[in-house]
């Protein structure tokens, strides 16, 4: 009897209370004390991250309907470089990404999307590279795949291990979870080819994605084949 009173409850707090909140977009169960606390923690401190208050001097470097893309180089104001630092820390957390130094940061360029609501809803953060190794497609994959192979979506990709030429590494890509499936992500990169090296565009084969997640190679695979 007191097993199944357990079950219950548990049932309830994972399936019924789930909620989405519409402004920071965490998923959390609102009848759960432990939860709300880690929401209200979380909730201001990420709105606060990614809130644009306007700049004097902006490099605008593409323009939409619905937002505009800005850069920032390590050497622009203080205040604009934190702001690029605030929104990537966030995009790293996300990411699970421990290490919060760039390798090359004098080098780095921050490229983000604020949203007409005055939201840094995108972040993208372009290299410069020499070569990248390539993430092999098994054609056969579905086929020699085993069960324990569909159960375990976090699998390393598999590299090749001959270096084939790059122009543009890109360290981090990330979009605010309410933003997703917009081409908030593809506009950006449209935005780094044209902008990366002055004078000239970038082919999709001149970029390349460092360590990417499982949607980050959704989203490569889609962009690079189109
Ligand atoms: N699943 C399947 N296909 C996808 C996904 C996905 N999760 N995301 C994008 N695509 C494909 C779709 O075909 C999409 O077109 P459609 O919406 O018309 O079907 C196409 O890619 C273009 O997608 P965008 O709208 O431009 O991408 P979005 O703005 O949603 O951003 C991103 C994609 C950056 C991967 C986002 O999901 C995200 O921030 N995820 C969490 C962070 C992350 O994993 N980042 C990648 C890390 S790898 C790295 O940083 C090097
Ligand atoms: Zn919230």
């Amino acid at each position: 009897k007191q097993d199944n009173d357990q079950l219950i409850i548990d049932a309830g707090q994972k399936q019924f209370g789930a909620t989405t909140c519409s402004s920071c977009g965490m998923i959390y169960s609102a009848d759960n004390p432990e939860d709300n606390f880690q929401h209200t923690q979380f909730h201001q401190r990420f709105l606060d991250s990614i809130k644009y208050v306007g700049w004097k001097k902006e490099r605008v470097v593409a323009e939409f309907w619905d937002g505009k893309i800005l850069l920032v180089m390590p050497d622009d104001p203080k205040y604009t470089v934190k702001k690029a630092e605030d929104v990537r820390r966030v995009a790293d957390s996300e990411l699970g990404f421990q290490q919060l130094t760039l390798s090359q940061p004098k080098q780095a360029r921050t490229y983000l999307f604020v949203n007409t609501e005055r939201m840094v809803v995108g972040c993208l953060v372009a290299e410069p590279i020499r070569q990248a190794f390539r993430v092999l497609e098994k054609p056969n994959v579905y086929k020699d795949m085993t069960k324990d192979d569909f159960m375990e979506p976090h699998r390393a990709w598999c590299c090749s291990t001959a270096p084939e030429p790059a122009l543009c590494g890109i360290s981090r890509i990330w979009v605010f979870s309410l933003a997703r499936r917009k081409g908030v992500a593809s506009r950006m990169l449209d935005t780094v080819r044209s902008s990366f090296t002055y004078g000239s565009h970038l082919t999709k084969k001149e970029i390349a994605f460092s360590d990417p997640t499982p949607d980050g190679k959704l989203f490569a695979t889609k962009y690079c084949s189109t």
